[in-house]
C-alpha cells in the first residue's frame, strides 16, 4: 500500500481529486466507485472546481456508490442519495442514468444486491474506488467480522457506527440498523483503490489497516492485498503509524512519472 501523509485534510483532498481527475482524463468512460461521509467532502469540492474551471468532463463517467441505509427514501436528507446529489452530482455533469446508488427501499434486497453486482460487471468493473474508513476499520459498511470475500449484501450496523453517524439523524437510535453495502470482495475487484482518513479519531483504525495483520476484525486491512491501493491521511489519522519516516521518504522521492 502506498501511504501518503499530508499536513491537513485540505491538501490530502487535493491529491485525491487529482488522482481521480487523472483517471477520468485518461479514460473518459471511467467507472468510479464513490463514498460518502465527511471525509470525501473536500475532494468532491475540488472535483467540482476542476469541472467548473478546468473542464473536467464527467459526461462519459459511470458511478457506483458503496452503500445506503435500508428504509430511507432517496429524498431523506440523511440518505446517501441525498448526500451525493448535494455534494457532488449537482455540481458536475455525470449523466443521471450513469449514477448507481444502492436502493434502500428495494422490496427484494438479495435480488437488488445481485443486480447491483451485475450492473458493476456490465459497466466493465470499477476503475477507481474511493473509500473512507470507519473508526472501527469498516469500509463501505462492512463492519468488523465481515467476510473478506463478501459481495453486495445487507449488513447490520454496530452500535459504534450508529453512534458515529448519529449527527445526521439527530440521535443514534434514529440511525437505521440495516444497510446495503458493496462487499469487501466487490471493493477488492476495483482496479485502483484510494482510502482517505482524516483526524485523530481514525488513527487507530488506520494503524490497524496499514500496519496490522490482515483480519476481518479490521476490514480495511484487506487493502494490503490490493495491488494498487493508496492511503491518504492527514497528520492526525497518521498519528499511530510506526513507519511514517519511511512513508514520507518514499513519497518525497517518487520518480517524476509517478507523481500526482
Ligand atoms: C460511513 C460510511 C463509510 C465512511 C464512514 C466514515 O459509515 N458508510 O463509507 O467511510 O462512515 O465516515 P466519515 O468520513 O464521516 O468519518
Amino acid at each position: 500500500m502506498e501511504i501518503i501523509i499530508q499536513p491537513n485534510a485540505e491538501t490530502a483532498s487535493l491529491i485525491a481529486a487529482r488522482v481521480i481527475a487523472r483517471v477520468v482524463r485518461e479514460k473518459p468512460s471511467a467507472v468510479l466507485g464513490l463514498a460518502t461521509g465527511s471525509t470525501p467532502l473536500a475532494m468532491y469540492r475540488e472535483l467540482a472546481r476542476l469541472h467548473r474551471e478546468d473542464g473536467l468532463d464527467f459526461s462519459g463517467v459511470a458511478t457506483f456508490n458503496l452503500d445506503e441505509y435500508v428504509g430511507l427514501p432517496p429524498e431523506h436528507p440523511a440518505s446517501y442519495h441525498a448526500f451525493m446529489q448535494e455534494h457532488f452530482f449537482r455540481h458536475v455533469n455525470v449523466r443521471p442514468e450513469n449514477i448507481h446508488i444502492p436502493d434502500g427501499l428495494a422490496p427484494d434486497i438479495p435480488a437488488f444486491c445481485r443486480s447491483y453486482e451485475e450492473a458493476i460487471r456490465a459497466a466493465g468493473g470499477i476503475d477507481l474506488q474511493v473509500l473512507g474508513i470507519g473508526s472501527d476499520g469498516h469500509i463501505g459498511f462492512n463492519e468488523p467480522s465481515s467476510s473478506l470475500a463478501s459481495r453486495t449484501r445487507i449488513k447490520t450496523l454496530t452500535a459504534q457506527t450508529r453512534s458515529d453517524n448519529a449527527a445526521n439523524f439527530g440521535s443514534a437510535e434514529k440511525v437505521p440498523i440495516h444497510v446495503i453495502t458493496m462487499g469487501v470482495g466487490t471493493i477488492m475487484d476495483a482496479r485502483q483503490v484510494l482510502i482517505l482518513a482524516f483526524g485523530e479519531k481514525k488513527a487507530e483504525a488506520v494503524a490497524a489497516a496499514v500496519e496490522g495483520p490482515i483480519t476481518a476484525m479490521s476490514p480495511a486491512s484487506i487493502l494490503q492485498m490490493h495491488p494498487v491501493a493508496k492511503c491518504i491521511t492527514d497528520e492526525g489519522a497518521a498519528a499511530k503509524l510506526t513507519r511514517t519516516d519511511y512513508y514520507r521518504w518514499v513519497y518525497d522521492r517518487k520518480p517524476g512519472w509517478q507523481k500526482v
